[in-house]
């Protein structure tokens, strides 16, 4: 349809009909089994179903053929509905958790697997997906942290970017893809104490700086749609804040798509105190310029006796009602309003996604520990124990639409790469403890402490069997995600039994930790040899670690976030200010900004991942010392394969600019090239250098560099390497 086509319809659209464009309603309201994710309030009336412009949370071809069909026949102009789903990291193919992506540091591989997750969702009637979150993360304590690519803006603009990219393509109406929805604008990641839906304070500094980035830079990709977030900020809620949305959003960025509220968040405004009654609270979104209301009801119920009183004006209402009928004229639903719907299977898993899953999840492991190279495997008696060793739920709590039963365990992996008579395995333990709570409830076992006593017993006697022990501990997928907020970061009692017991048996211990937030991992760091994070990895989870243990793969992950020693470190990120008294690194420390009980870093920092190859980085090297703007500098270093291994490495490149007219971190990520070399092989990685990656929010509110001395590492994570000079005119 063209933009005159567009118009026409939109004024021969009711009132009643152009307001219920912008009302979203949950899936089921159509079907009865689709995703809930939120708390649901009374019903839509039969109108409102007929109406209602888009819905979310129900997918399946023929379900969604059906609710189209009949949607359609209804409408008086025969607009299609637009369905949504949240397809985080995987619709039928489910990839490791965003944050395990992160720790890829690979875009080109995110943007792969979200090409991948659009034509599966598509396959299945979907038109656009909530993701990607572009929050920036630096609590471990919000469970939210593992649907974040972590703690770093210039990681997350790059993996948010790239995540638009994969799932749009270049042309929404082609329908291998989907509509990308970058949320939750913004800064839903600084909750205070890391407790979810809690309010932020933030300077604006701070706001610009470090939370707005991503946002910023997955803008710049043109995604169909942003989303408001939960939170206040600065004592104003995202879903009704004008200066987010229309100075920032709007004006700044020129987001020109469609502005959606998360669940409920436009009603939600009434509990935070900042709206009275639902009327108002649909007054507030819309002049602060939400399109569409996802689930509230508010603007079902009040928007067009808002429109009737004058309150909103008809042209404001039009020109969101025009965004989201844009939408749907992008997706190519006026022409077929059942594009991508594959009738004879739906979306199915194949080999190909299969594939790209498998490498994807073995990219994103990070290896913290390797003594006495207890990684791969050797060829001996290797035992798999503990609660992660044989599970199919290697699924976060935000991969709903994958099946757990078309996952690989590991324990199914390790199967197929080795003799039946050199492995077995034991639980070892159960997830959880006794009782403890999840999102859904408190997970309670009969008999629980008999039967962990048996599950150890039989740990043990396989321990003693074995050579090296292979123990998959970590956080149940439950316990992070939405709404899994926690005051601690460790691992469960029950597991860290298992792993004392196993330790006494004298066995090498290779751990692996399942986890969607960083834990405190400072006593499995003691008892094991080798230790890996693994994040929750997928459908392909099993066969990805294998590779790895196996040394098919070298590890080559990074952590996207800082593991901390304890939990009264976070929020915890390598990128802080200096303070005026630095703790230093050698000398008395009394009276300087510390810990008395801890350290100030992390236990292993961002950036920092190990390989089973070693990798030699000569010292860094710039094109000049000084440069002006306009001109550009570039920074080299020679890399080089001194182990016996193929691997890869994740050059990093970190810069500080020394005085500002504010301070600024003590270092900050400005570019990373991941490189392949084989044994003693070697390459020169180079980055060039402008003006502009050295701006800042400076003291006089400007978005600008200042002259000075400036700081540059390359080095292979953000705490090691020596720093090089060079200067701004
Ligand atoms: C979450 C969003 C999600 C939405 C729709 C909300 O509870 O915060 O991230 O996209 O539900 O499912």
């Amino acid at each position: 349809m063209d933009n005159k086509a567009l118009k026409a319809l939109l004024n021969d659209m009711s009132l009643e009909e152009k307001v219920m464009q912008l009302v979203q309603i949950p899936g089921s309201e159509y079907e009865a089994d689709a995703e809930i994710t939120g708390v649901t309030r009374g019903q839509a009336n039969e109108k409102v179903k007929q109406l209602a412009g888009s819905t979310l949370g129900v997918w399946g071809s023929k379900r969604i053929k059906k609710i189209q069909k009949k949607y359609m026949k209804e409408h008086p102009h025969h607009i299609p509905l637009m369905f949504m789903l949240d397809v985080i990291h995987g619709h039928k193919t489910v990839l490791p958790c965003p944050l395990g992506q992160g720790a890829t540091f690979d875009p080109e591989a995110v943007k792969a697997g979200a090409a991948m997750q659009a034509r599966e969702a598509s396959a299945d009637g979907i038109h656009a997906t909530f993701s990607p979150m572009a929050d920036l993360c630096r609590d471990a304590r919000w469970g939210r942290i593992m649907e974040s690519t972590g703690e770093d803006k210039y990681l997350n603009s790059c993996m948010a970017a790239a995540m638009v990219e994969g799932y749009q393509g270049d042309d929404l109406k082609d329908p291998d893809h989907i509509a990308a929805c970058v949320k939750h604008f913004a800064a839903y990641g600084a909750a205070e104490g890391g407790r979810d839906y809690n309010n932020t304070e933030l300077s604006e500094h701070t706001l610009r700086e470090h939370y707005l980035r991503a946002y910023g830079e997955a803008v710049k990709k043109n995604p169909a749609m942003v989303m408001t977030s939960f939170n206040t900020i600065n004592g104003i809620p995202a879903t009704g804040n004008r200066f987010l949305m229309k100075k920032i959003l709007r004006e700044e960025f020129g987001f020109k798509g469609v502005l959606i509220s998360d669940w409920a968040a436009v009603g939600e405004m009434i509990n935070h105190g900042f709206a009275e009654d639902q009327k108002d609270a649909a007054y507030k979104a819309v002049m602060a310029g939400v399109d569409i209301d996802m689930t509230s009801g508010c603007y079902s119920g009040n928007l067009e006796e808002l429109v009737k009183s004058g309150a909103v004006s008809e042209k404001m209402l039009d020109e969101a009602v025009l965004r989201v009928l844009n939408m749907k004229n992008d997706l190519g639903l006026f022409e077929d309003p059942f594009r991508g719907i594959d009738m004879e299977e739906g979306a199915k898993i194949n080999e190909e996604s299969r594939q790209l899953a498998r490498k994807t999840a073995a990219q994103s492991l990070v290896l913290l520990e390797n003594k006495g190279k207890a990684l791969p495997l050797r060829k001996e008696k290797n035992a798999f124990i503990g609660p992660y060793a044989n599970t199919k739920r290697l699924q976060s709590s935000w991969a709903f639409s994958g099946e757990d039963e078309n996952t690989v365990t590991v324990f199914e992996a390790a199967s197929s790469a080795y003799d039946k008579g050199s492995i077995k395995y034991a639980e070892g333990s159960t997830m959880m403890d006794q009782d403890a709570v999840t999102a859904r409830g408190i997970c309670h076992v009969d008999n629980w402490q008999e039967e962990n006593d048996r599950l150890l017993k039989e740990a043990v006697e396989t321990a003693e069997w074995a050579d090296t022990v292979v123990l998959c501990l970590g956080e149940d997928s439950t316990q992070s995600g939405e709404a899994t907020s926690k005051a601690s970061l460790k691992l469960p009692e029950v597991q860290l039994r298992l792993l004392d017991e196993i330790k006494k048996t004298g066995k090498r211990i290779v751990t692996l930790i399942f986890t969607g937030r960083p834990l405190e991992l400072k006593e499995a760091v003691e008892l094991s040899d080798a230790l890996m994070v693994c994040w929750l990895p997928g459908t392909e989870g099993g066969n990805g670690v294998m590779d790895v243990l196996s040394g098919k793969v070298s590890p080559s992950g990074r952590l996207p976030v800082s593991l901390p020693y304890t939990v009264g470190q976070e929020p915890l990120h390598y990128d802080m200010y200096a303070t005026g008294r630095p703790k230093p690194e050698n000398g008395p420390s009394e009276y300087t900004s510390r810990y008395l009980d801890s350290e100030n870093g992390a236990l292993y920092p961002f950036g920092y991942g190990l390989s089973y190859t070693a990798f030699e980085y000569g010292e860094p090297k710039l094109s000049a010392e000084r440069m002006s703007a306009g001109e550009t500098l570039t920074a080299s270093v020679t890399v080089r394969n001194t182990g016996k291994m193929k691997g890869d490495t994740t050059v990093q490149l970190y810069i500080r600019d020394v005085t500002g007219s504010r301070v600024r971190p003590v270092r900050e990520l400005s570019g990373f090239r991941k490189i392949s070399l084989e044994p003693g092989e070697e390459a020169e990685v180079r980055f060039d250098i402008n003006e502009e990656m050295l701006r800042f929010w400076t003291a006089e509110e400007k978005w600008e560099s200042e002259p000075g001395k400036f700081y540059l590492w390359l080095c292979d994570n953000s705490r090691d390497g020596r720093p090089i000079e060079f200067w701004l005119e």
